[in-house]
């Protein structure tokens, strides 16, 4: 384990995904964290070194970093006393019923650690928030404690690369206040966090508040965008006999375009790109802007509507009705290596296969449990044999690695009917219709 050339203490506040992930990454950097977390359940797993999520090497990470004495958790924002910077890294939810976001949990959290900062302590949002709440934010701070100062500083992680991508971000951005006389060099202080990080050549964007608000939700539109594009070229594709994988690869292979965030299939969902590009048009549209954001409502239309498509394309195959017919659903997270639903794309069409009379059984590695406590309604077994059980039809909405290794020929024998719909254009055709199986995907040419 490296350390840093000067430890700091740091305090963390909100220890969901990206807190948990970033308290434990900051102690392996050496420094002394502590987690902060109002959930004392939460909490109390996160300091036994039990993550509450799924999340592949996180485990051994807070394990390590819990025995190196470094991180601590605890429910009272008294213990962020005396940190050098503390981490503002609490959720930015959808509002219920509108398209912005909801920054509750910023403001409470910003509010309760005005009461516990020190002078020449440096204020870090890692949250995801509209543009603009930065600069909101460092007027209270410099109201309260005017010695004290506000950085903005994204996060980029990704689910299911979250260690990877803390410890190895692709870039680091600090969003700073320009005043030349600021209470604290932020830009300072945070090479000094992320030494180690800086030191190995991470490119830097150093910039005002708004700019590094911005850099967040424009990546994420940015990805978004890309998705529903090949999306959209899927909908063409299945309107004219054309090959949306074929065309993803022969455009990928320009590197101005690239193949990565190319896959067409059922589109995202998750907790990030769904939630992020609707709070930005909704921003733009409180800022008179909104007309440079229309377009990322298609974006969304675009997303929604391959939902729709995978339910009548199952009806389709079940000689054109769904009642009583039996579907195995693989896959209910929102992607692989994950066991978040949020939003998840392979829920939202296994609800909607039940409620048009068919009989569903959905299957996942990971977010089983999840499925139970949040879909009582769906029936949800452990395995892809027992989902599959005398199904007219098997359904893979999440790509799951175990999925992509099943043996067609073994699998098929379970199936009533072996047919099989592959939302997420990860299956070997070819080996599924050798052993027999009719193969439908979004945007291929059938056979
Ligand atoms: C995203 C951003 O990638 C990350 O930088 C940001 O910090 C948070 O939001 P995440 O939500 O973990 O991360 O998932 P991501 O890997 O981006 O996938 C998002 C969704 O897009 C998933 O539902 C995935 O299945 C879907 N997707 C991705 C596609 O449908 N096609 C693709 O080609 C890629």
């Amino acid at each position: 384990m490296s350390e840093t050339s000067t430890p700091l203490k740091l305090s963390v506040i909100g220890c969901g995904y990206l807190g948990a992930v970033h308290a434990a990454s900051m102690a392996e950097l050496g420094h002394e964290v502590v987690g902060i977390e109002v959930d004392v359940a939460k909490a109390e797993s996160l300091a036994a070194g039990r993550v509450p999520f799924f999340e592949p090497g996180f485990e051994e990470l807070l394990r390590r970093s819990l025995d190196s004495g470094r991180l601590s958790f605890s429910s009272d924002m008294a213990a962020a006393r005396g940190a050098a910077v503390h981490f503002v890294c609490v959720g930015t939810p959808q509002r219920r019923g509108e398209y912005a976001a909801d920054l509750t949990y910023v403001e409470a959290a910003t509010a309760s650690l005005l009461d516990v900062l020190g002078p020449g302590e440096l204020v870090v949002g890692k949250s995801t928030v509209p543009v603009g709440t930065a600069a909101r934010l460092a007027e209270q701070v410099a109201a309260r404690v005017p010695e004290a100062a506000l950085a903005w500083n994204p996060e980029f992680l990704r689910e299911g690369f979250a260690v990877q991508d803390t410890l190895h971000p692709d870039r680091l951005v600090y969003g700073v206040a320009d005043a030349a006389d600021a209470p604290v060099d932020a830009e300072k202080v945070l090479d000094g966090v992320y030494a180690r990080i800086v030191a190995d050549g991470t490119p830097k964007v150093v910039t005002d508040y708004a700019t590094a608000e911005m850099v967040k939700t424009a990546a994420n539109s940015f990805l978004a965008t890309k998705i529903s594009f090949i999306n959209a070229m899927a909908e063409l594709c299945e309107a004219t006999g054309a090959d949306v994988k074929q065309l993803a690869d022969a455009i990928g292979h320009d590197d101005r375009i690239g193949r990565k965030f190319l896959n067409a299939g059922l589109g995202f969902g998750g907790g990030c790109l769904p939630k992020d590009i609707r709070a930005f048009m909704a921003r733009a549209g409180e800022l008179g802007a909104d007309q440079a954001l229309t377009f990322l409502r298609e974006v969304d239309n675009i997303n929604m509507r391959r939902r729709i498509r995978m339910v009548e394309l199952a009806r389709q195959v079940c000689d054109d009705s769904l009642l009583g017919k039996r579907i195995a659903v693989l896959g209910a997270a929102f992607k692989p290596d994950s066991d978040d639903i949020r939003d998840s794309p392979a829920l939202n069409v296994a609800a909607q296969l039940q409620l048009q009379g068919a009989n569903v059984r959905v299957t996942d590695p990971a977010a089983v449990p999840n499925v139970r406590r949040h879909w009582a309604q769906l029936d949800c077994v452990d395995t892809p044999e027992e989902a599959a059980e005398g199904a007219d039809a098997v359904l893979l909405l999440t790509e799951w690695r175990q999925y992509k290794e099943l043996d067609p020929a073994t699998f098929g024998k379970v199936v009533r009917t072996r047919r099989v719909l592959d939302g997420r254009n990860a299956l070997d055709r070819e080996s599924w219709e050798a052993a027999g199986w009719t193969y439908r995907a979004l945007g291929r040419r059938n056979v």
